[in-house]
């Protein structure tokens, strides 16, 4: 119906139509792509800076723009959390070590369509218990991905996230959440990785969104360094995030940021 088309929910959440899911893929690949092709820049004695600097180019080699360079006066291509850095981390010139995982987050904008995604990487050998973080985060993105359906509530995602996180005795951050995205960066709803099944706005066809799960091994609590923008774990436990971007449809989701390369998870 034409009256309904840019239609905002009750909950100010955008409905957009079965042909802006085309927009969306050429973004979320151009993103996904570009965590593919960083995979092997990641290693012991690289740069977090050396990193933003080859992604930085990256963009620009896929005619794409960076929706983080300039946002709220960030400055980079990209965020890179390492260990208890929960999101938000600032590339910088301190080297990674040995054991050291990180999180790439990379948003790049293709025609005025935003593509949001992020995984896990390790410099050099992975630990077990960080393996377990990965995998128990990767997993619990997937389990709220599959709650996202038409007729499901918000709050059947962050019930489906926290449940899988908190059976593995780990915890789910409420700080930092998902959020609508499209034509724009961050829009209405916050997408909470936590939550109580039946609670929270229906999801409707036409509903894009990132689910972004931020695992720790210890406490969910965070707070956020002097720079105003990288956040930590409270108490210094490992932290490990997934994110992809989706869109609603009659069957589910469809996926914008898949891993063209088939190396969403493991990236390694
Ligand atoms: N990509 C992040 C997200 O998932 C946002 C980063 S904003 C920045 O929403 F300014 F820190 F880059
Ligand atoms: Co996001
Ligand atoms: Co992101």
């Amino acid at each position: 119906m034409d009256s309904d088309k840019g239609r905002l929910t009750r909950d100010g959440i955008r409905i957009y139509e079965p042909s802006d899911h085309a927009g969306m893929h050429v973004a979320g690949k151009v993103a996904a792509t570009i965590l593919d092709d960083i995979a092997p820049h990641v290693f012991p004695g690289q740069t977090t800076a050396e990193i933003d600097r080859l992604i930085t180019e990256m963009v620009t080699a896929h005619g794409s723009t960076s929706a983080t360079i300039g946002y709220k006066g960030y400055e980079h291509a990209s965020c890179i959390s390492v260990n208890h850095v929960v999101c938000h981390g600032i590339p910088g010139e301190k080297m990674l070590k040995d054991g050291d995982i990180l999180n790439i987050d990379v948003t790049v904008i293709v025609d005025g369509w935003f593509g949001d995604t992020s995984r896990m990487y390790v410099a050099g050998k992975l630990s077990r218990k960080a393996e377990r973080l990965i995998q128990v985060t990767h997993d619990s993105l997937m389990k709220g991905i599959e709650a996202a359906r038409p007729g499901n509530t918000f709050g059947d995602i962050g019930a489906a996230i926290q449940s899988y996180v908190e059976s593995h005795r780990m915890s789910v951050v409420r700080d930092f959440c998902g959020h609508g995205l499209g034509r724009v960066f961050h829009a209405p709803p916050n997408v909470l990785h936590y939550g109580r099944p039946g609670t929270g706005p229906v999801l409707e066809e036409g509903m894009f969104f990132t689910i972004e799960p931020m695992v720790n091994l210890g406490r969910p609590e965070t707070k956020v360094l002097a720079d105003d923008w990288t956040a930590v774990t409270r108490d210094k436990s490992l932290s490990a995030q997934f994110e992809h971007s989706i869109g609603i449809t009659a069957g589910g989701a469809d996926i914008f940021t898949l891993s063209p390369a088939g190396k969403f998870h493991p990236t390694y």
